[in-house]
């Protein structure tokens, strides 16, 4: 019995120490242990020996046992050392690798410019309204002074919906809207789309603007002066001047186009002011009384200025943008210089 029990121990013991994974090793449990295994079938066969030899051979196969459990315990844990060592290799990260830089997004130019236009107008008061891009043909134009059939509808190529409807050509009708529904004083600024049925390299068929309108007693056109010399200064550079044109819109009288010295070369001339200097921002005036009228307020005790910019033409003069379809290409390597912080 000895010798049986002694081989098949020897066999146990170097299967054990030599098994490859838990689940060989459950095998070799099974095998060994187990209700069919080889030890079992030994402590089975006690009965077949004379009873005098039982203890005995009882006590080798109880070592024998004990021995084979101790070497199975201690091969899990082992292997089971070895299965995290491995696990741990497997997920090994390399802490000292750069990390993936996040490609960020930035504000679009035209609405970098048009915060700063904002920021600048809010400082001095104004207040940010917003106005409908399909509109009545009424506040886009009656209301504004330009009569259906008036020759000066084809200063602007207008989008129609229908007879009475149409894509707002200009930031205007908010004005109206405004005078309106509202007792003076007025200081109000709205931006926004507009749409015009242009297409070329300064003109695109939508595009963005910004209107001021102040409603008071006693405002006069040195007003209107003040406030957009501060604005120019604000938005281009300490040193930009303007001079105003006399010019025609129906809704302002007397009507002016402004000009400020080229920010480029400060009024020498060079290829952006095309040589002059200065460079056309934007058109105002001092509001028409029929305009005053027309939304309901007393041209006699109230008076105004107003004025309307493009935020596409500003853009292209402060960042000496060639090509308007640029601001619309959504072209990255375009976009991506206006990072800040770059
Ligand atoms: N609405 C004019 C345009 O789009 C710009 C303009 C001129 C607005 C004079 C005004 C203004 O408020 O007073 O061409």
């Amino acid at each position: 019995m000895r010798e049986k029990v002694d081989v098949l121990l020897k066999e146990a013991l170097i299967k054990i120490s030599g098994a490859a994974d838990s689940v060989g090793l459950n095998d070799l449990r099974v095998k060994y242990l187990g209700r069919n295994g080889e030890l079992t079938a030994l402590l089975k066969g006690l009965k077949d020996i004379p009873p005098q030899d039982r203890p005995a051979a009882g006590k080798i196969i109880n070592e024998a046992r004990e021995a084979i459990e101790e070497a199975l315990k201690h091969k899990e844990e082992q292997l089971k050392a070895q299965e995290k060592q491995r696990r741990i290799e497997a997920e090994r990260v390399d802490i000292t690798m750069p990390g993936k830089r996040q490609a960020l997004g930035t504000l679009h130019p035209l609405n970098i410019v048009k915060n700063e236009i904002v920021d600048i107008f809010t400082s001095f008061g104004f207040e940010l309204c917003d106005g409908p891009e399909i509109e009545f043909d009424y506040y886009n134009f009656q209301a504004l002074n330009i009569p259906k059939d008036h020759p000066a509808r084809d200063m602007q190529d207008t989008f129609y919906i229908n007879d009475n409807i149409l894509l707002r050509t200009h930031t205007s009708p908010t004005q109206a809207h405004v005078m309106e529904s509202r007792k003076p004083p007025i200081r109000i600024l709205s931006h926004g789309k507009v749409y015009r049925s242009d297409d070329d390299a300064t003109h695109s068929p939508m595009f963005h603007q910004i209107e001021g309108l102040v409603i008071d007693t006693d405002i006069s056109l040195c007003d209107l002066k003040g406030i957009l010399d501060e604005f120019a200064r604000g938005i281009f550079n300490e040193n930009t001047k303007t001079r105003f044109r006399p010019s025609y819109f129906p809704f302002t009288e007397p009507s002016v186009e402004v000009d400020v010295t080229c920010s480029m070369c400060g009024g020498e001339g060079c290829r952006l002011c095309k040589g002059t200097g200065w460079i056309e921002v934007l058109g105002a005036g001092m509001v028409n009384h029929r305009v005053l009228l027309n939304c309901g307020i007393d041209p006699e005790k109230y008076g105004g200025f107003a004025f309307g910019l493009g935020i596409e033409r500003i853009t292209m003069i402060k960042y000496g943008i060639p090509d308007m379809r640029l601001l619309f290409e959504n072209e990255v390597r375009f976009l991506s210089q206006f990072r800040k912080g770059r």
